[in-house]
């Protein structure tokens, strides 16, 4: 048979680690990943075709096979909470969260009024996500609208497949960060219109959170929703204690802070409420109930010290969870290294976050988090191919490290650990090659 030479094909030789399943709903972790450690995955038209064990036979139809043995793919790492407009002010000093908001957000939020230093932030932003292996992500804006337009046009240019949203907030932050009801209704529709499902890119209704929106805001975010069920909300929930208590003082009606979300209409399967930390035990069934998702954060919520969130309760109550990086609270675009930290997370409270579990947390739990398991997250045929290169040991320590290594669960916990960027050889969106490190 002649070679195929079509050039919308891409045949690429590797080691290749996904998951069908979530590890912790099976006896055996084995049965919730495939690993092949020497693959053929073949991609038509931004497409995964198949992915299997590589024989000559198989091979000999590509004129050319890109041979990346030694390295390891992985479906693209998906970021379900992470605000774009603080990548400048990662890592400020010495406040938990209402201070830090007051401290450092707000004033960095303000310059997005500039649609030239959005475009130039976005840009970075894109860059850093995609030098991180991160394929996808649920984004914050600021409260400007353009601060939206600037992400998603950036996104599209490579592709990517981002929901995005700009932030209302319509009291308690400072006067020229401020929206109103009606404005921010009407901004928020003007965008749904332009961007919720042009190519890859969706919206998401974003109050910020709850203290920082007036009922009436809240009223037009909910009713925002009911005319798109389709679209998303993001938004935070139960971070931080002081911020619990400000919630019950200014919502005094409310029987707790996720109750204000559901009372607004606000909670639901494409709701996705970061932290989630300090939650009732009636929030935790409210949370089934509705099937909201939450989105796990574990460098912000270490650097904020807000608190230890509790994943086992959370697969206990049957609930969806995604990893978020959460900067500028979280200190890394590294999924690697949210890991890193979510594990330390679970160590402190007596538990364990097996290394299958973390990255299955990072793909395909992120795309189920954001019900977007049809479309990516792991390599299924007709799943868009987006997906990481990873070097398996970057620096010296690491490849001292895995002389040690026996089994694959060890070789994945030891990048877990020690991994970030560097471990980033090159991401591909849609079967585009987007980053590559430089040798
Ligand atoms: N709660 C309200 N706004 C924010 C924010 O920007 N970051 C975090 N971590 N929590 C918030
Ligand atoms: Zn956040």
């Amino acid at each position: 048979m002649p070679a195929v030479k079509k050039s919308n094909l891409r045949a690429i030789r590797s080691s290749f680690l996904h998951f069908l399943n979530d590890p912790s709903k099976v006896d055996d972790s084995a049965q919730a990943y495939q690993y092949i450690e020497d693959g053929l995955m073949v991609i038509e038209n931004g497409k995964i075709q198949s992915l299997q064990v590589f024989n000559e036979q198989a091979a000999s139809l590509y004129s050319h096979v890109e041979d990346k043995r030694g390295q390891l793919i992985m479906p693209g790492f998906i970021d379900t909470h992470i605000h774009y407009p603080q990548t400048e002010m990662i890592a400020s000093y010495g406040e938990q969260l209402l201070e830090w908001l007051e401290t450092y957000t707000f004033p960095t939020e303000k310059q997005f009024l500039d649609k030239d230093y959005a475009q130039k932030i976005s840009q970075f932003f894109i860059n850093e996500l995609l030098k991180n292996g991160t394929t996808s992500a649920l984004v914050y804006g600021t409260v400007h609208p353009e601060s939206v337009d600037a992400l998603f046009e950036q996104a599209q240019k490579v592709d990517m497949r981002l929901i995005a949203g700009k932030v209302m907030m319509d009291r308690n932050a400072p006067d020229d960060l401020l929206d109103t009801a009606q404005s921010s209704y009407h901004d928020s529709k003007m965008l749904i219109e332009k961007w919720h499902n042009n190519g890859r890119l969706q919206y998401a209704i974003t109050p910020r959170f709850a203290p920082t929106s007036t009922p009436e805001q809240l009223t037009l975010a909910g009713k925002l929703k009911s005319e798109y069920p389709d679209v998303y909300v993001q938004t935070h929930l139960s971070e931080n204690k002081d911020e619990i208590e400000w919630v019950k003082s200014l919502y005094p009606e409310r029987a707790g802070y996720f109750d204000v979300y559901e009372h607004y209409g606000l909670t639901g399967s494409k709701s996705i409420f970061g932290h989630s930390i300090h939650l009732t035990e009636e929030e935790w069934a409210s949370f089934t109930r509705t099937e909201s998702v939450i989105s796990f954060c574990p460098t912000s919520n270490l650097f904020l010290g807000s608190g230890l969130f509790d994943l086992n309760k959370a697969e206990k109550n049957n609930i969806r969870v995604g990893v978020g990086t959460d900067v500028g609270a979280g200190t890394s675009f590294s999924q690697l290294s949210s890991l890193n930290e979510a594990y330390k997370i679970m160590q402190l409270q007596g538990k364990k976050l097996s290394p299958f579990k973390g990255f299955y947390l990072a793909t395909l739990g992120g795309a189920e988090s954001l019900s977007l398991e049809d479309k990516i997250g792991n390599f299924e045929a007709g799943k868009e191919a987006d997906f990481v290169v990873l070097n398996w040991a970057a620096t010296e320590l690491q490849t001292l490290r895995y002389k040690e290594t026996a089994s694959l669960e060890d070789k994945l916990f030891a990048l877990m650990m020690l991994g970030d960027d560097r471990n980033i050889h090159s991401t591909y969106v849609a079967g585009k090659l987007v980053y590559t490190a430089k040798a």
